[in-house]
């Protein structure tokens, strides 16, 4: 890994500002001054101080978590257990947290990381990550609820832009409609705001995507796995 990077990554600055501490003459890899930025190291193996301080090295996880019912996105609650929780302590050290929310009804996929730049641009409204939801309503949803959705949509506080329903079927016993919905931004409650807006209760509702990222189907309610290369790769090619 390259040293401007490694500190970066270790939250000293972004890579302009390290350049600066490592021009100042102030980082050292096996008690040697580096200055420039490119020098290699390997993080397993060699010694970075910053001012004679050991700069120890903390990876960047990435993880997808299957989020059950019943629990909160969060890293710490009172009343509830935390998606932190479903890890069972494992990366403990690395003071993982979800990237964004879902709510505590709501199942399915949400990223776990320590990596504040990446949340910061997954959740950015400005990159237009699709998120689709599989969303059971009470009610037929007709084609013009799908009508309302494609245009935006005016829930009080915020206007939606234009989102997807797809409607996969109606059970008329029942009187529910199975839905697919792909919204662009990630408001509190949105898909719910929503379907209320045309009428309907959303009834359950699972996130199976975000941007190139799906839902591993092995992956029951609160198992998670790291996310592959290549996954992250396309992910993060994307905004
Ligand atoms: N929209 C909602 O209403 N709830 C969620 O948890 C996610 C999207």
């Amino acid at each position: 890994m390259r040293i401007d990077r490694f500190l970066a990554n270790e939250g000293l600055g972004s890579r302009k500002e390290v350049k600066q501490l490592l021009k100042a003459g102030l980082v050292k890899i096996n008690d040697i001054v580096v200055k420039s930025p490119n020098q290699h190291l390997d993080v397993e193996t060699d010694e970075v101080t910053l001012n004679d301080h050991l700069i120890s090295y903390q990876p960047f996880v990435y993880l997808m978590l299957n989020k059950p019912q019943d629990v909160v996105s969060a890293t710490q609650d009172n009343l509830h257990p935390t998606v932190i929780d479903c890890l069972d302590g494992a990366y403990g050290h690395l003071e993982l947290f979800p990237v964004g929310r879902l709510d505590i009804d709501t199942t399915g996929l949400l990223l776990l990381t320590n990596d504040g730049q990446f949340a910061h641009r997954i959740l950015s409204p400005k990159n237009k990550i699709p998120k689709t939801y599989a969303a059971r309503v009470t009610d037929e949803v007709t084609a013009e609820d799908q009508e309302a959705f494609a245009s935006s949509m005016d829930l009080g506080d915020f206007v939606a832009m234009p989102s997807e329903l797809e409607i996969l079927g109606y059970d008329a016993d029942l009187n529910q409609t199975d839905t697919h919905v792909t919204i662009y931004e990630g408001k509190f409650h949105q898909v719910k705001r929503m379907f209320e807006k045309v009428g309907k209760e959303v009834l359950q509702l699972e996130r199976l995507q975000m941007g190139s990222l799906v839902l591993d189907e092995n992956l029951d309610f609160g198992r998670w796995r790291e996310l592959s290369e290549t996954e992250l790769e396309h992910l993060l090619s994307n905004l």
